[in-house]
């Protein structure tokens, strides 16, 4: 589930000693510049409620100023981790500050951030912060992109000045109301993590190459066919910071099945939040808000829901269906993780009221058979 939940705090903790007042650089002008870096995640494209044929995208967007200097946080993560017995090389540090380069970057409050969408009649569209508002660099917003040709996938552009030669791209994922959508965590579910044991955990999540759950990649792609071109959507409760890295993994490890990640807004100057969120209830609380913002945006879809039993995917899901019913949430699968709370009177408990037959708990070694279970058929079961 989510590895960084634990970790992040001390890390960020320790960052924000070495920062600079944000203050003094709040910016005056809101457009973006040479001395910004946006960032604007990838989203969801869904069709607009209020205007038949239109598609909206939740576009959220961060900006920091540039460049960035990984020299803050090396010193502090090398000594953070030695105090917590993890010996590190220079090599693994230097991994480690470029993993967590958006945890040492200084935010830009009041950024307008201008995105241009290849495929769509509406091209131009702007996220921020709407004026007088606190952001931290951070803004949500759903933007129109007009009417868009049909293909499920447009890529987004940020526009620059004239004299900028960057290129910040985006992906936007275009799905009807109407079909599947693919809810999937990311740690221990599509990713070994191994968030029990912490110093694993830190090990994957800051220094190793990230390894998939052997057999997920083969089983998403193959839900692309059975499912019809289902969208995809991954949870996790790891902090935005993380975004690049998990980024790079699902477009290249889970590249057939590619959709927007959806991460918990954690900032550097927010400790007490940062900490509150080491708490599993509020990783549920945080899910729960993610699946109905998904749901917000798909209201007519069916959801196959895929987890892990490390945290609460279980109880989340529970959740959603006993929220949503089963004609919204058609199957939820989770896969047993050796050392987790996998009693019955967990699963009882997290499960009250879903039907036994809408839910799969699987061992790593029916990983491949799941690929047989013809869910758009009705089943969710082995
Ligand atoms: C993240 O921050 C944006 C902007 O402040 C906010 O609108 C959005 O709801 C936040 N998302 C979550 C998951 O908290
Ligand atoms: C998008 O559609 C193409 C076929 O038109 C398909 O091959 C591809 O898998 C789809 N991608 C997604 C994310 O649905
Ligand atoms: C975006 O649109 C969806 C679907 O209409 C809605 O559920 C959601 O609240 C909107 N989000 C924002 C930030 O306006
Ligand atoms: C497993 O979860 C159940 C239900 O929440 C709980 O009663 C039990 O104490 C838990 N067991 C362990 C070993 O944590
Ligand atoms: C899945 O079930 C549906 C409905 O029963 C059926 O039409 C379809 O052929 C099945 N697909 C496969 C691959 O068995």
């Amino acid at each position: 589930m989510l590895a960084a939940n634990f970790l992040l705090p001390w890390v960020f903790a320790v960052a924000v000693t070495a920062l600079p007042s944000h203050s003094v650089l709040y910016a005056r002008d809101d457009s973006i510049s040479s001395n910004d870096d946006p960032l604007v995640f990838d989203a969801a494209g869904f069709p607009d409620p209020m205007n038949l044929g239109q598609t909206l995208a939740g576009l959220q967007s961060f900006v920091s100023l540039h460049p960035v200097d990984l020299g803050v946080i090396k010193g502090p993560l090398s000594a953070a981790l030695k105090a917590i017995g993890l010996s590190a090389v220079a090599d693994d540090i230097t991994t480690a500050a470029n993993r967590l380069k958006l945890a040492a970057v200084i935010p830009r409050s009041g950024k307008q951030v201008e995105v241009n969408i290849d495929g769509c009649n509406k091209q131009l569209a702007t996220v921020g912060p709407t004026s007088g508002s606190p952001d931290l660099g951070m803004a949500l917003k759903n933007v129109s992109l007009g009417t868009c040709d049909g293909s499920n996938l447009t890529t987004g552009t940020v526009q620059l000045g004239s004299s900028d030669k960057r290129n910040f791209q985006f992906s936007v994922f275009n799905s009807p109301d109407s079909g599947f959508g693919v809810i999937s965590d990311v740690d221990d579910t599509v990713k070994i993590t191994n968030v029990l044991d912490k110093i694993e955990a830190l090990k994957a999540t800051l220094f190793e190459g990230p390894q998939p759950v052997a057999g997920m990649p083969q089983l998403y792609a193959s839900l692309t066919k059975s499912l019809h071109n289902p969208a995809f959507f991954y949870i996790s409760g790891s902090p935005f910071q993380l975004y690049p890295f998990l980024h790079d993994f699902i477009g290249t490890t889970y590249s057939a099945s590619r959709g927007p990640i959806f991460l918990q807004n954690l900032t550097l100057i927010d400790i007490p939040a940062l900490i509150d969120f080491t708490k599993v209830d509020g990783i549920q609380v945080y899910k729960d808000q993610m699946i109905d913002r998904i749901r917000g945006m798909y209201p007519h879809k069916k959801y196959l829901m895929i987890g892990d039993s490390t945290q609460r995917d279980p109880e989340s899901y529970g959740d959603a269906f006993r929220k949503y019913g089963g004609d919204t949430i058609s199957c939820i699968w989770i896969r047993l993780v050796d050392g987790a709370n996998n009693t019955d009177a967990r699963f009882a408990a997290a499960f009250q009221g879903v039907p036994q037959n809408r839910i799969q708990l699987y061992n790593d070694a029916q990983i491949p058979a799941l690929q047989n279970v013809n869910v758009s058929g009705g089943r969710c079961t082995l």
